[in-house]
């Protein structure tokens, strides 16, 4: 391996760095923040393990966009954050668009590892700052050591379906009725929750909707489709109910398990997430989200 040579120094405030994997999203969060946007150079030894390298010198923040999933990208997280320091920066924030194990973020079961707290704190040994959109909970921020920023992606997601006349937006359980409100808000139209019970982690069973949906066209909005189960419920109950138009949307769109076709197979006309996490259903941008998450984590 050469000695390492920095090619330029940065003289910038901030500078948003990404392994080549999310240069596009690290480009968008970089003109967000009107900041420099820079990528990192990347290898596999031939052992299969990970080399991140800044080649230019940086003071002041940096910024690293970065993924948590799947799982070997956690390990080229932390070794892309200790690039960044080495390179010279003051602070690193780790912005990671998806928050991987959120959802495990308390002990269920007796002698169960809090797995989003096994997470934050391993990235809080590394990273000074941490940013994320729409996370499981707010809660789950508190097992980061440093200061954090959450950024709802519901503004740009109620772009995305301005022109499609929703006349309702439903959350598919309690805990999602506030995005679907801030949702509703945007389009100008009323909102409502259904009531999920989890049967397991691939079935639940959601209660039928007392309002009428009758040939209406609904906008379903959850943070996470995973296996697809809960949105797959929804809107099968929700067409039997009469609706006209089922529309889905997710901040996260995991789509487990062939979740995309489960949810097809159900009735569902559209299917939409955000590019937090890389997939076909991926056409709303999480940048400007990520990018006020970091100022939020900034001035934290
Ligand atoms: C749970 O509370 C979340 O908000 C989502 O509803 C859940 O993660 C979706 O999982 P799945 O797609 O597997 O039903």
């Amino acid at each position: 391996m050469d000695e390492f040579k920095p090619a330029t120094s940065l003289r910038v405030v901030m500078i948003v760095a990404t392994a080549p994997a999310r240069t596009g999203l690290g480009e968008k969060v970089g003109h967000e923040l009107e900041a420099r946007h820079v990528e990192l150079t990347t290898q596999r030894f031939p052992d299969g393990e990970y080399h991140a390298r800044l080649e230019a010198a940086v003071d002041g923040t940096a910024v690293l966009v970065s993924d948590l999933r799947p799982d070997a990208r956690i390990v080229e997280t932390l070794v892309a954050l200790d690039a960044l320091h080495e390179a010279g920066a003051d602070e690193v924030i780790l912005a990671a668009p998806y928050l991987a194990y959120g959802r495990q973020d308390q002990a269920f079961e007796a002698g169960e590892g809090v797995s989003a707290r096994a997470l934050l704190k391993a990235l809080g040994a590394n990273a000074d700052a941490f940013a994320t959109v729409d996370p499981h909970t707010m809660s789950v921020l508190e097992h980061f050591p440093g200061p954090t920023g959450a950024a709802t992606a519901a503004p740009e997601i109620a772009q995305r379906f301005a022109g499609e006349d929703v006349d309702v937006v439903l959350a598919p359980d309690e805990g999602a009725r506030q995005r679907a409100s801030d949702v509703a808000q945007r389009l100008g139209c009323p909102h409502d929750h259904l009531e999920k019970r989890r049967k397991s982690a691939r079935e639940v069973e959601i209660q039928p909707h007392d309002a009428d949906v009758g040939d209406s066209t609904v906008l379903v909005i959850d943070d996470i489709v995973a296996t697809g189960g809960t949105m797959a419920t929804a809107t099968r109950q929700l067409l039997e109910a009469g609706a006209g138009r089922v529309m889905l949307a997710a901040t996260h769109g995991v789509f487990a398990d062939g979740a995309l076709k489960r949810l097809r197979d159900a009735g569902a006309a559209t299917i939409l997430a955000t590019d937090a996490i890389e997939t076909e259903a991926a056409k709303i941008s999480a940048a400007p989200a990520l990018a006020r998450a970091v100022q939020q984590a900034r001035s934290g």
